[in-house]
């Protein structure tokens, strides 16, 4: 069983390589390109390719690979609005996915994004490095008390729910499904609801037709004075533009992002270098209350392992035309 992993970084060798031991009918070649359809055509000769959130897997590079005889496509990541789903259904490419493989991972960044911003502790850091010993900026609130609110609660959203009741937060949150490890202390409500009620909102759901754009300026405009704005799921669930709106209009206590829309082209690359022709992020990052961060929430030595023995698990069980809770195409 042949692997073409694209974008690969040294982390990803560093997490893959020493887990191939113990799947010794698979091979990989890494390599820095990104998949998109320009790129595509390189996995020739390959069972299947492995890919990240920016990759572009669209109609148009599935349609290569199936040319080209690959027969799975590995996301080594949870989420897949990436992937022409119904177009890799009807070229019979399989698509397997590592949802859940650390769900702490991404909730633990989610709280230090909501204390970061809250306490500025981003600004405090370069302040006495530059000796500046003021506290000038930087007031926060208690979060002890305060109402979370948490938008989707599943395994993430869930893990989030637990670390907020750890603070000694009133849990509410929003989900179509209700989450049953969470009842005894969670309480749901409506999306209004929770907009209206929340000291601290966290997305934690997918992006879907039904969700892009969630928050836009007639949520923002529900919520709370001084609520701080966690979103660690998908860039596009909120309108960057109508947030700038809301933080312009004194809005928010906080914005911590580790996700946004403008995130494909600049997610893992240095571009310090460059200078950016137009960028909403760069008016978003101008502001003293937001912090953002480039997609880390599944970085830890944890969630690195766990991707990539299930990644390679699901080679195993795609060569096999094995269905598992991991198969979304
Ligand atoms: P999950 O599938 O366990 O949970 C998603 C939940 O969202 C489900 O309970 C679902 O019912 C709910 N949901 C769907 N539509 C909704 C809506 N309109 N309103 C409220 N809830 C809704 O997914 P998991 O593992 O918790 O991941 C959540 C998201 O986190 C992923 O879709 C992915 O986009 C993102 N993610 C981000 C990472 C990062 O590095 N920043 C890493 C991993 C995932």
């Amino acid at each position: 069983m042949k692997i073409l992993f694209y974008a690969a970084k040294t982390y990803d060798k560093k997490s893959f390589d020493p887990c191939l031991e113990a799947f010794p009918g698979i091979s990989i070649d890494y390599i820095d390109h990104e998949l998109e359809p320009r790129t595509a055509a390189l996995a020739e000769g390959y069972d299947a390719i492995c890919a990240f959130v920016s990759a572009d897997v669209g109609a148009d590079t599935l349609s290569i690979l199936a040319e080209k005889g690959v027969k799975s496509v590995l996301m080594r990541c949870a989420g897949y609005n990436n992937v022409d789903i119904a177009k890799a259904k009807e070229l019979g490419i399989q698509v397997k996915i590592v949802p859940g493989y650390s769900p702490e991972a991404v909730a633990e960044l989610a709280m230090g994004l909501a204390l970061a911003v809250n306490r500025r502790l981003y600004k405090a850091y370069n302040k006495v490095r530059e000796n500046d010993y003021s506290l000038r900026g930087l007031r926060g609130v208690n979060f002890y008390k305060k109402t979370a609110g948490i938008v989707g609660t599943g395994k993430i959203g869930a893990a989030m729910c637990r670390i907020c009741r750890g603070f000694g937060m009133r849990v509410i949150a929003y989900d179509m499904y209700h989450n049953p490890s969470l009842e005894d202390f969670v309480e749901y409500v409506t999306m209004d609801e929770l907009l209206e009620q929340s000291d601290l909102i966290s997305l934690h759901c997918p992006l879907l037709d039904s969700t892009y754009h969630m928050i836009n300026i007639n949520s923002i405009k529900k919520m709370k004075d001084g609520v701080i704005l966690v979103n660690t799921s998908r860039g596009a669930l909120v309108d960057t533009d109508e947030l700038i709106e809301g933080i312009r209009m004194n809005k928010f206590l906080g914005v911590g992002l580790d996700v946004y829309e403008e995130e494909t082209g600049n997610v893992y690359e240095d571009r310090s270098d460059e200078i950016m022709p137009h960028s909403v992020t760069a008016r978003l990052l101008s502001f003293p209350n937001v912090m953002i961060t480039s997609h880390q929430g599944f970085y830890t030595m944890e969630a690195l392992q766990a991707i990539a023995e299930t990644t390679l698990q699901n080679m195993v069980d795609a060569d096999k035309h094995k269905r598992t809770g991991n198969d979304v195409a």
